[in-house]
């Protein structure tokens, strides 16, 4: 793999260059790093490289001639993929230098001053790169950053075959802790499992680690990663209580069951990957027209041919109390499931949770999630005392918030484990 440096300051790459794992990877040529210095080519009797700005402003600008002949220089007799560093840029993460690392041949263009004349991007730049939300006094630093994190993908580099797939973001997550001898130090003992030479015990604690240290320092990375989200959709059920739930006036009611509540919220868990839908009613003959409604439903997607919306009812199973849905679960799921309660009002402080929270403590946790929603004006008080948390209200911009339940849920779904 090859790099060529586009910079005024080639001298500052010297022991990044020559120490360590870089220094043996251009030992052993797996890595060659080159160097264009754009001075070469300015044209004025001062050899200078930057000028003032157009519109005036601090500073100096990198001129554009100077710049885009050494980006030529830097490429000539091939194709390479040419970055500018800059803070405007995407930043480097995980996945985008393991894709560099494919490459063949790498042209890095650092600016200096005030950055560079605009005409280099539209001219002479595929891509531009950032390495963090800060502004630094040159790309150099950047572009050692660079060489180091891809070279580390580029085959033989690295010793150990797995090192650069056993590590932190390789899976989308942290890594788990690691220690080396001592076994105690300063009272600190190195955890029993990693002493018991039992690999698959050790396995399953290094995961578990991995996964509470994300959900700890980086929630979002949990988010980001769809086989996790998508195995929690499948260990997520939904309950859509008709009791006990409030009507206008505040009144503990049972309201009676709407047609398209039933179809709609089976069409968004099946969408979702939500593993069950369960709507409640303690009123035998309206848990009746739930079994009629989806009877319906059924033989009308049947007629019109669409057994994929006949498969979404497949998740609907009707029962007569919150706690009996909840019961059945624990039983389907083999084991308690947390319960998030719903609500369009704020909840008390140490129930309330936010998307990305729930997202993060559930990846980390076994137990299933439940979530419970309410028709009418929303669940009764009693509902949400007994839930393990409640999850924030959604709200728009306006004051105006009165979701229907069906619509609410989709948005929940969507927030969980939309990709
Ligand atoms: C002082 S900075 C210019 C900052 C520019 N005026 C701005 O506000 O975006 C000089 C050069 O440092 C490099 N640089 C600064 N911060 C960077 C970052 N976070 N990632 C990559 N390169 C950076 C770029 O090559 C940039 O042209």
């Amino acid at each position: 793999m090859r790099f060529t440096v586009v910079t005024l300051f080639a001298e500052m790459f010297e022991s990044v260059l020559s120490t360590s794992v870089l220094g043996k990877a251009i030992e052993a040529g797996h890595v060659q790093v080159d160097f264009v210095n754009p001075r070469d080519f300015a044209t004025d009797k001062h050899r200078s490289v930057d000028d003032t700005p157009y519109g005036g402003g601090p500073g100096m600008v990198m001129k554009c001639d100077c710049l885009l002949a050494a980006i030529e220089e830097a490429g000539k007799g091939s194709n390479p993929h040419r970055i500018l560093l800059s803070p405007v840029g995407q930043t480097l993460n995980h996945a985008r230098a393991v894709d560099l690392a494919k490459l063949e041949h790498i042209v890095m263009v650092c600016g200096r001053y005030e950055g560079v004349d605009e005409r280099v991007v539209e001219l002479g730049i595929d891509e531009s790169l950032s390495i963090g939300d800060y502004v630094l006094t040159g790309g150099e630093l950047g572009a050692m950053v660079i060489i180091d994190a891809v070279s580390r993908f580029v085959p033989e580099v690295l010793g150990h075959a797995d090192s650069a797939v056993d590590e932190s973001f390789s899976d989308g997550l942290l890594e788990y802790p690691q220690y080396t001898r001592p076994v105690e130090y300063a009272g600190v003992a190195v955890p029993d499992v990693l002493l018991s030479g039992n690999h698959a015990k050790i396995d399953e604690w290094r995961r578990e680690k991995s996964l509470e240290r994300t959900a700890l320092h980086r929630p979002e990375l949990l988010h980001q990663s769809a086989t996790k989200v998508a195995e929690l959709a499948r260990r997520t059920y939904v309950i859509l209580a008709h009791h006990p739930v409030l009507d206008r006036n505040g009144e503990i009611v049972t309201t009676s069951v709407t047609n398209y509540d039933i179809h709609d919220i089976a069409r968004s868990c099946a969408t979702y990957g939500v593993a069950g839908y369960y709507p409640v009613s303690p009123i035998r003959l309206q848990r009746e027209k739930i079994s009629r409604i989806i009877e319906i439903w059924r033989k009308e997607i049947h007629q019109a041919g669409a057994a994929d919306r006949g498969q979404a009812l497949g998740t609907i199973a009707v029962q007569d109390s919150i706690a009996s849905a909840v019961d059945e679960i624990a039983r389907r799921e083999t084991s308690q499931p947390w319960v998030v309660a719903t609500s369009a009002q704020q909840s008390a402080a140490h129930k309330k949770v936010t998307y990305a929270d729930l997202v993060a403590q559930r990846v980390a946790n076994d137990r299933p999630l439940v979530l419970v929603l309410g028709t009418g004006w929303g669940l009764h008080q009693s509902v949400l005392d007994v839930a393990d948390q409640q999850l924030a209200p959604l709200s728009g911009v306006g004051d105006f918030n009165h979701l229907s339940v069906r619509s609410a849920l989709a948005a929940m779904l969507d927030r969980l484990f939309g990709q």
